[in-house]
């Protein structure tokens, strides 16, 4: 098993990453928790693949369990969701001396942790993430959040887990299109601060060789976040760079309003529009568009950006969280596994993303 270690300013967790994690997982919990109780939250997808043998694993370790099942899907991390959390938490009796579980992916993972941030205010909770978007990205840093009408993550808060358990093992059920999403984050993780993993995923001989490395892939993807996070808790600084690809690719995804592109497509495009410019504005290394476009397309993600209205894109871009007076931070490359902060004029952002 590989762990990492977290250490931020008041609390600290281990990031644990082992196929077949799960069915110790009642164990592992054991050598901490001394409550009885344990609420799981999860979505019907996830309960219908594994929530018997999550189940099973955490009573054969003496537990009691409350199941508390969502529908999968963006549209449910909504307050109508959170307040039904609420109450069954409250039906269960869940008290700050007990545990929440966190098991799906990035949809559970926020809107879980954003009911372990505040029901009572705070219960601790650990992620158990199902995704490979979760698995090296999402389910660690500590944002949690739900979805309000005028936007995604808008009512959120910091709230660490007491530990992040990854079983590569349950990426086996994936299909396709959601295990590309994920690689979306990895290319990303390569680029803005790990070349070697770029170059190793870029040069692997298909997707299979990528997928039959996947534990390592998911082990620096967290190693990275977990450094960026540690030293920029707050998203104020360096942790900044995680949004390589992001602005224009949120933008993409409330353009189609979150029906054609998942996240990682849109972050893909993202990624390769952003770094065809900042390459035309020598901004950027000549060639690492070439070996990202060429790595994404690999990764079976989109490559070519949709006809879209300029005008109205960049207006979506604007209203984007980052935004600060008349500024917006963009990621750009210096080259690949290098990555920096440029401050970008509203009025100069049309020419990043035609
Ligand atoms: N939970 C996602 C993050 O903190 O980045």
């Amino acid at each position: 098993m590989s762990v990492i270690h977290a250490r931020l300013s008041s609390v600290s967790y281990d990031i644990h990453i082992q196929k077949g994690l799960l069915y110790t997982l009642g164990s592992q919990i054991a050598s901490w928790y001394k409550g009885n109780d344990i609420a799981v939250i999860t979505d019907s997808t996830v309960d219908q693949l594994y929530g018997s043998t999550m189940e099973n694993v955490l009573t054969n370790a003496g537990y009691k369990i409350h199941k508390i099942t969502i529908a999968p899907g963006e549209q449910s991390k909504s307050l109508i969701n959170l307040n039904y959390v609420y109450n069954k938490l409250a039906e269960a009796e869940i008290n700050r001396g007990n545990l929440i579980i966190a098991f799906g992916g990035g949809v559970v993972g926020d809107l879980a942790g954003f009911a372990a941030a505040t029901y009572m205010r705070g219960i601790p909770y650990i992620q158990v993430p199902t995704t490979l978007m979760s698995q090296l990205d999402s389910s660690l840093g500590g944002k949690t959040a739900i979805n309000l009408k005028v936007g995604k993550n808008l009512a959120g808060s910091f709230y660490h887990p007491k530990g992040v358990y990854i079983d590569p093992m349950l990426l086996e059920t994936l299909t396709p299109r959601a295990y590309s999403d994920g690689l979306a984050e990895a290319v990303k993780y390569g680029a803005i601060k790990d070349a070697e993993l770029f170059r190793e995923m870029l040069h692997a001989a298909s997707l299979e060789e990528i997928k039959d490395n996947i534990e390592e892939i998911i082990f620096r993807c967290c190693s990275i976040k977990n450094t960026l996070v540690q030293k920029d808790e707050m998203d104020k600084g360096e942790r900044q760079l995680l949004n390589f690809g992001h602005t224009i690719g949120h933008a993409i995804e409330k353009y189609h309003d979150y029906q054609k592109y998942t996240h990682g497509e849109a972050v893909s495009l993202g990624m390769l529009q952003i770094t065809k410019n900042s390459e035309a504005l020598k901004l950027t290394e000549k060639g690492s568009f070439e070996a990202l476009e060429k790595l994404l397309a690999k990764c079976k993600l989109p490559t070519e950006m949709p006809q879209m209205d300029i005008t109205q894109l960049s207006v979506i871009i604007t209203h984007d969280k980052k935004t600060v007076g008349n500024h917006m931070r963009f990621i750009l490359l210096r080259s690949l596994g290098n990555s920096y902060i440029h401050q970008i004029s509203k009025d100069d952002i049309k020419s990043f993303i035609v």
